[in-house]
């Protein structure tokens, strides 16, 4: 299929990017670059950099490239960040929404994979967490995720838009090309990383005060391979799926220690720490229930040893010190 992926630039974006193209399918990509970079764009893809908020521009890429599909990545992703910025966070996530469901309404294009998050969840009363449970986020980037899974849903009615919304939990790894750079970091494997190889003073342990056994917060990472490959069996399916929203995570949850653990194990380094206070935002526990991806589309996580993950991204760091070079 002919696939547009928004945010083609990003992390989740490319790494998804190059497994589509592994699997036969026709990819082009936009993203404004403002986090993305050009090198994690395969050489030959057609790529063009444009805002999804410039939405005659988008049209005219639409139609020229005659996408079927828009996977969707591009947005502001930073719980933290969207706690202090909120506008920026509906600006970006709706705002490009909206813009881009009507350039797919102009150039005639039925189809969107959006990547969600469970940040949609907020606090859950019941984990594992399953799709039925209520989405009440605690935080504007869920919030804005949130809205944009309501718009898609009106977007079906009116205009027949099929879509699948794609809920991650806490993504992590790296393909053997592609991986996580971030610029500022804030997430904890990459940071753990850095404190291991020396490159920062210490990891801040964000609150140890939670109602979990160690006290910090605990989540369910998930290859970002396993992703990939979950938008691809969404893709080859969308068109006879009965069901749009799909949690994707391992339904393993570990605490920011047992992370912490798993870096020194796997890097046989130490990893300097400092307490800290909460993050706002930051929900105690996300694990997913991810039985109706498995059951509906096929999906089995192929990486869900947390060691696998922290090692796949080690070695990316290893091989990209100082993260991607454009
Ligand atoms: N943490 C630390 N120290 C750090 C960084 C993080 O203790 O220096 C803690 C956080 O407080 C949190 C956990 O490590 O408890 C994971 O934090 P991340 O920043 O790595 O990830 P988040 O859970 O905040 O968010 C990520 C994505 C979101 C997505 C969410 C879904 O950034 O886009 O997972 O679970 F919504």
């Amino acid at each position: 299929m002919r696939v547009l992926v928004s945010g083609g630039a990003g992390y989740i974006g490319s790494v998804t990017a190059e497994r589509l193209q592994a699997a036969g399918h026709q990819v082009s990509v936009v993203d404004n670059l403002s986090r993305g970079h050009r090198a994690a764009v395969a050489d030959g893809t057609p790529f063009e950099v444009l805002d999804v908020r410039q939405r005659e521009a988008l049209t005219g890429w639409l139609r020229a490239q005659r996408v079927e599909c828009v996977m969707h990545f591009c947005a502001s992703s930073l719980v933290g960040e969207s706690m202090q910025d909120p506008g920026a966070y509906f600006d970006n996530n709706v705002g490009g929404m909206i813009q881009l469901l009507e350039a797919m309404v102009a150039a005639g294009v039925p189809r969107m994979i959006f990547s969600s998050t469970a940040a949609t969840y907020g606090e859950p009363e019941e984990v594992p967490i399953p799709e039925t449970a209520p989405v009440r986020p605690t935080n504007p980037y869920g919030e804005s995720k949130a809205i944009s899974e309501r718009l898609l849903e009106w977007y079906r009615r009116i205009h027949g838009v099929r879509y699948a919304a794609l809920r991650y939990f806490n993504a992590a790894g790296a393909s053997a090309e592609r991986g996580e750079d971030h610029d500022p970091e804030t997430h904890l494997i990459p940071l753990a990383l850095r404190a291991a190889a020396g490159e920062m003073e210490a990891l801040a342990v964000f609150g140890r005060d939670y109602p979990t056994p160690d006290g910090t917060c605990i989540r369910d990472y998930i290859h970002v391979l396993d992703l990939a490959d979950a938008h691809i069996r969404a893709l080859e399916r969308l068109d006879d799926l009965d069901e749009a929203v799909f949690n994707l995570g391992n339904g393993e949850g570990y605490s920011v220690l047992e992370v912490i653990a798993a870096v020194e194990a796997v890097t046989e380094r130490k990893v300097p720490l400092r307490d800290a206070p909460r993050r706002p935002g930051d929900p105690a526990r996300l694990v997913a229930s991810s039985q109706r991806a498995r059951r509906v589309l096929g999906w089995e996580p192929g990486h869900a040893r947390l060691e696998q993950i922290v090692a796949d991204a080690w070695r990316w760091k290893q091989r990209h010190p100082h993260g991607y070079e454009a």
